[in-house]
């Protein structure tokens, strides 16, 4: 991991997504999670103040970068949630099949490089009945914008931390054996249309 990586985008990856339209958005799909939950790409812990303790019964929250688990610290230890992390990569669940009732994954399918290959492990450790609960930004539906997210998107990779750009939610989520059971998108307001396109909503395993 470069310099860039280590230092200086954590605190800008965590500044873009404290703001108030993704905080909005975190409060309508995070209370949704119950049982025994996984969290994708906890991050620095944003998701935490939202879940539903009495829903709840533990948390293993993934992930693989110190300095973003460092940053969750606080938030951490003022949960009354039961929280294990997972320090593997989304690629490399460490759970047994169908181990969680829910998979929550937050603004962190534009990051992960192989996302195929995580979508279909979160696919594998959910339990009969589970689901996955997403909140997620990518592909915009207007030719215009979409293709500023094509040209913009190698320099955006490079200074905020891998993230893509045009990476279509439903069809990736279609494409590793995902039912989608609720879904629905818009641009985020107050924030740069290349940015903000917003896919929320549920899935199961088919
Ligand atoms: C934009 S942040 C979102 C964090 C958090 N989910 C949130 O909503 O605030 C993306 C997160 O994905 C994590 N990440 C990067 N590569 C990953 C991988 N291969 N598997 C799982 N998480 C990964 C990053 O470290 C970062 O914490």
């Amino acid at each position: 991991m470069n310099l860039w990586d280590e230092y200086i985008a954590p605190p800008l990856v965590n500044l873009a997504c404290s703001a108030k339209p993704i905080r909005y958005q975190r409060d309508k799909v995070v209370p949704k999670a119950s049982g025994t939950v996984l969290e994708v790409g906890f991050g620095s812990g944003l998701n935490l103040p939202y879940y539903d303790a009495d829903k709840v019964d533990r948390l293993f929250a993934l992930e693989p970068h110190m300095a973003m688990r460092k940053r969750a610290a606080e938030r951490v230890a003022a949960s009354p949630l039961k929280i294990e992390y997972l320090d593997l990569p989304g690629e490399e669940i460490p759970l047994e099949d169908k181990a969680v009732d829910t998979v929550l994954i937050t603004y962190t399918m534009c990051t992960i490089p192989d996302v195929m290959k995580a979508l279909s492990g979160m696919r594998r450790v959910i339990k009969p009945g589970g689901q996955m609960i997403f909140c997620e930004h990518g592909l915009a539906p207007d030719a215009k914008v979409a293709k500023w997210q094509q040209r913009i998107e190698p320099a955006w990779k490079a200074i905020a931390g891998g993230c893509h750009l045009t990476r279509s939610v439903p069809n990736m989520l279609n494409a590793s054996g995902f039912e989608i059971t609720e879904i629905d998108q818009m641009y985020l307001p107050s924030t740069p249309q290349i940015l903000g396109y917003n896919y929320w909503g549920t899935a199961r395993p088919t």
